[in-house]
């Protein structure tokens, strides 16, 4: 993997990101250990996405709040590892779900070998990180058991729907179990393994939940309007495949006669007829809105932040809920 991308290169005081930088290769190294099995026909598969790229944001984190305690060790290093690799097990999941054609650039695991190599490639890597988590304390364990649960309800929430609740805040659970579960996990980990003051346990969760979500509606954003040079997957997939993400629920509040046709149309919308939606979605006003909710969940991410000491850690962790709504990837 590359270095950090770009926009997550400013995140703190230059020897922090050089400390994190150089960790970040320690964990590469054994995320590809962790992803690689004796049976070399099973480890083509398995290792598919790991070596296709990715940001390793949650890893990321993890080392960062590590340094809020006594810095990175063995067993941060390996929570950064259970992080990215659960993280792995979903996405496979999640393109078969999705009928996504192609992941971080290369095609997708379903795409390659069908749905049932997907899926239980996905399983397989839930196991790893299971094993490499039930090595890092009965605290780490129960957490990652929880997180677990959590994110699968979140995916199932999305796929039986609203029904009778509020679309939009039903949309926002669904995103904080989905998404901000694991990343609320990955700022925890780094605090909890390296004995970090217990009390910024909560601070960390409000933060990661908070900067989950505007990390998932900047994906969700992404896919309206992202090329796939820049994000490794193709752009409208989210509407195809019926989940209607942010721009779309907040369309519901415009009254006039093109949004509303522009409403149904997301709503039917096919591989026919998706480049026109995505085009007339990209220049309706509701993008910009959409941006503006975006923002404003970075900004109370950064606030649950307020109980934590100043510091390099702090500010790089301000940086990071700006870096993750200022992307196109
Ligand atoms: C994609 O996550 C899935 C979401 C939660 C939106 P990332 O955007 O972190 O994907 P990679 O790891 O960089 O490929
Ligand atoms: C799924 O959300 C998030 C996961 C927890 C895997 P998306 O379906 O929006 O993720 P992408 O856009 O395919 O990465
Ligand atoms: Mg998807
Ligand atoms: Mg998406």
């Amino acid at each position: 993997m590359a270095l950090l991308p770009p926009q997550f290169q400013k995140l703190g005081d230059a020897k922090l990101l050089k400390q994190i930088e150089s960790d970040l290769k320690v964990v590469e190294n054994r995320i590809q250990e962790a992803t690689a099995q004796t049976d070399s026909v099973v480890d083509t598969m398995s290792n598919h996405l790991a070596q296709a790229g990715g940001k390793r944001l949650r890893p990321l984190l993890v080392l960062l709040t590590s340094h809020l305690g006594s810095g990175t060790n063995s067993e941060v290093m390996d929570a950064a590892v259970v992080m990215e690799v659960t993280h792995l097990a979903t996405l496979y999941h999640d393109d078969v779900m999705d009928e996504a054609s192609t992941r971080r650039g290369v095609d997708a695991a379903h795409v390659v070998w069908g749905n049932s190599i997907a899926i239980l490639t996905g399983d397989l890597l839930f196991a790893r990180a299971a094993n490499i988590v039930s090595h890092l304390g009965t605290d780490a364990l129960q957490l990652q058991a929880k997180v677990f649960e959590q994110l699968v309800l979140g995916q199932l929430h999305e796929t039986i729907g609203p029904g009778e609740a509020d679309p939009l805040q039903h949309y926002l659970d669904v995103v904080r179990d989905k998404t901000g579960s694991l990343i609320a996990l990955s700022a925890r980990m780094g605090a909890l393994l390296s004995g970090a003051d217990e009390s910024f346990q909560q601070s960390l969760q409000l933060y990661g939940e908070r900067v989950g979500i505007a990390f998932q509606l900047a994906d969700d954003l992404i896919d309206i309007r992202a090329s796939k040079k820049d994000s490794g997957k193709v752009a409208g997939t989210d509407i195809l495949a019926g989940v209607p993400t942010l721009p779309a629920l907040l369309l519901s509040g415009y009254e006039d006669a093109e949004s509303k046709q522009l409403a149904a149309d997301i709503a039917s919308a096919s591989e026919a007829n998706i480049a026109s939606v995505l085009e007339r979605l990209r220049n309706h006003p509701v993008i910009a809105e959409a941006e503006e909710v975006t923002d404003s969940w970075a900004e109370m991410a950064i606030d649950a932040l307020q109980p934590l000491p100043s510091g390099s850690v702090k500010s790089a962790l301000e940086a990071f809920a700006r870096a993750v709504v200022d992307r196109k990837g």
